[in-house]
């Protein structure tokens, strides 16, 4: 991939998402189309994945079949909406190898920091692919990117559902490298740092917490 930013604009995908916004969608509503809307997602991400061919037999002759090349892709869920991404992507990729990133926000000075932090061996040789539904200020982002890059990851890229103008630019200058794959680009930031329109709080809605 060689922009820094896709919007997936798939009728299916633009569908789902307006009746994930609406905020009369239950929990089990919410959850159910955030799992076949990372699928979607997840199709896009994965687009241009290195192929290679192996030789098979099928019932009538052998033939080389295509295969995905290259060692099992990481997928990273930044704690914890992330998880509501991470399920949908690994049931299309079952083999894939999954890490988790948990980091909070500090109340005096509003940084993130890490409480949790365990991912796959060898993240230099795989496509990693951080999944986080929403890239907001994008500071929990970028500091997750940073940590990816500390255990060796090379080949990022970065899978939201919603990303605010001002998350996407932050993470253009932190990691200009980082493909982010979204579905939709929304008007900007609240003063408590809330996409608008958005859908609210990612994880309270899949969780059913407040
Ligand atoms: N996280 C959310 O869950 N929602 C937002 O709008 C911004 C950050």
């Amino acid at each position: 991939m060689s922009q820094h930013l896709t919007v997936v604009n798939h009728p299916l995908v633009q569908h789902k998402l307006t009746l994930m916004r609406e905020k009369t969608t239950s929990t089990a509503v919410f959850r159910q189309l955030l799992r076949e809307i990372s699928q979607l997602l997840a199709y896009e991400v994965t687009a241009d994945l290195p192929m290679t061919t192996q030789t098979i037999e099928t019932p009538m002759q052998e033939m080389q079949a295509p295969v995905l090349d290259g060692k099992k892709l990481a997928l990273i869920s930044i704690l914890r909406a992330g998880n509501g991404l991470l399920d949908g992507v690994l049931e299309l990729i079952p083999s894939a190898r999954v890490g988790f990133v948990g980091l909070y926000r500090d109340e005096k000075t509003l940084q993130p920091v890490q409480y949790y932090f365990k991912v796959p061996t060898e993240l230099n040789d795989r496509l990693v692919i951080a999944v986080d539904p929403m890239l907001a200020t994008g500071n929990s982002s970028v500091a997750a990117i940073d940590l990816l890059k500390g255990a060796g990851a090379e080949n990022i890229r970065f899978l939201c559902l919603l990303a605010a103008p001002e998350g996407i630019a932050r993470m253009k200058e932190a990691h200009p490298d980082v493909q982010i794959v979204t579905a939709s680009v929304d008007e900007r930031l609240n003063d408590a740092g809330y996409i608008v329109p958005g859908l609210g709080d990612a994880g309270d809605r899949m969780f059913g917490t407040k």
